[in-house]
């Protein structure tokens, strides 16, 4: 009811503003009721609304680079903060990409999300081959992740808002769990042990320590239809909290497949408990998947396809818009023609907001409903840069 209410209120504002004054007027105020971007609408949730964005693109693809300015109130680099990306060679890093997207944030009036500190893929050919051969011993191993954490997180000090300082540590339903629930045969885990996750936290925090620490994950949130991730992940973090880890929040992922449909229910419970704990949330890496004709056009070949996957992006986004504690939405990608999904998995695609064209699709339109529906419920706290 309460946000029925509001919207009302905010519609009939911007009708008396479009009777009143030239829409370009209104839009030189910048952030009022004419502002339909998605990020215009969300900061009047209090709310960021991200991309991951391909470097290779930005500046080089006009519409792409445009969209990412207009739309988006939050970046996230889909490659270019990983570890081989900044140091490929042993002791020589590479920042160019990087520090470009920062750049490209700050004149835009974007956060930016730290993608990602700690993960098993990605990881430089000289430390794995290292590690391999016995020439990388595990102490030594431990001291290459230090400093890379301190000195990553360094660099971009007071740059960056969230840090996804561990990625994907948890087991899944086909992996083997420990009986704490993270991932045996994870690399860092194996290598390194359990105790590796409070480390990196404090690490990150020494370095920078007013960046939003974050843990990121798929399969959170009940998507594999047990639960079983997210009590592992919500049993271990509360245990961190408990010893006084300084992590302050989950990052969910959100990568939906449209054939496995999705209990949003279910989902918002988990974020909503992840929140209780006295953690902000985030939906960091959200696409909706489907089976396709082929990889360059992108057509769904189940025309009901074309329903669902704006209904589940739909659900993703209210699932963060009625849990207060949720800071930011962010889509993995801009457009179908640059996602990670056709090369990921077979015969699927149509994962994003834009088309192969960089046209807007339904889905795009569907989440600028939803934010128009709540706009003025402000629950979200400060959206500010970094800090927290
Ligand atoms: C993906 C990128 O989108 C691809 O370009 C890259 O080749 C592989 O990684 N979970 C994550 C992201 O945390 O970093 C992954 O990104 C997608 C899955």
């Amino acid at each position: 009811m309460k946000l029925r209410r509001r919207s009302a209120v905010v519609a009939a504002g911007a009708a008396a503003t479009l009777l009143l004054v030239p829409a370009a007027v209104a839009f030189a105020h910048g952030g009022d009721a004419a502002d339909s971007s998605l990020r215009g609408l969300a900061s009047k949730q209090g709310l960021r609304i991200g991309t991951a964005v391909d470097a290779a693109q930005l500046g080089s693809n006009k519409p792409y680079t445009a969209i990412v300015a207009d739309q988006f109130s939050s970046v996230t680099a889909e490659n270019a903060m990983k570890w081989d990306s900044v140091e490929p060679t042993r002791g020589v890093y590479n920042w160019k990409a990087a520090d470009d997207l920062v750049a490209f944030a700050q004149q835009h009036g974007q956060a930016v999300r730290g993608h990602t500190l700690m993960w098993h893929n990605q990881i430089p050919g000289w430390l794995t081959t290292g590690v391999a051969n016995g020439s990388i011993t595990d102490t030594q191993l431990r001291d290459l992740l230090h400093k890379h954490v301190t000195d990553e997180v360094t660099h971009f000090k007071g740059k960056v808002w969230q840090w996804d300082v561990a990625n994907e540590v948890f087991a899944n339903s086909w992996e083997t769990p420990r009986a704490d629930g993270l991932n045996a045969d994870d690399f860092w885990i194996q290598h390194l042990g359990p105790g590796v996750l409070a480390d990196v936290f404090r690490w990150a925090h020494q370095a920078d320590p007013k960046a939003l620490l974050m843990y990121n994950d798929f399969n959170i949130t009940g998507e594999d239809g047990t639960n079983a991730k997210f009590q592992a992940v919500y049993d271990f973090v509360k245990n961190l909290r408990k010893q006084g880890v300084p992590i302050d929040g989950i990052g969910e992922q959100g990568h939906l497949d449209t054939q496995f449909g999705f209990d949003a229910q279910r989902y918002q419970a988990d974020l909503q408990a992840f929140g209780d704990l006295g953690l902000k949330v985030a939906v960091t890496e959200a696409d909706v998947r489907t089976f396709v004709d082929n990889s360059t056009d992108q057509v769904p070949t189940d025309s009901l396809a074309e329903f669902a996957q704006p209904y589940e992006f739909s659900e993703l986004l209210k699932g963060c818009q009625l849990v207060s504690q949720c800071i930011s939405f962010t889509a993995w990608g801009v457009y179908d023609g640059d996602s990670w999904i056709p090369g990921t998995f077979a015969g699927e695609g149509f994962g994003l907001l834009y088309d192969v064209h960089l046209q807007p699709k339904t889905a795009y339109s569907t989440l600028q409903q939803d934010l128009s529906v709540a706009a003025g419920t402000r629950h979200h706290g400060p959206v500010g840069g970094a800090g927290k």
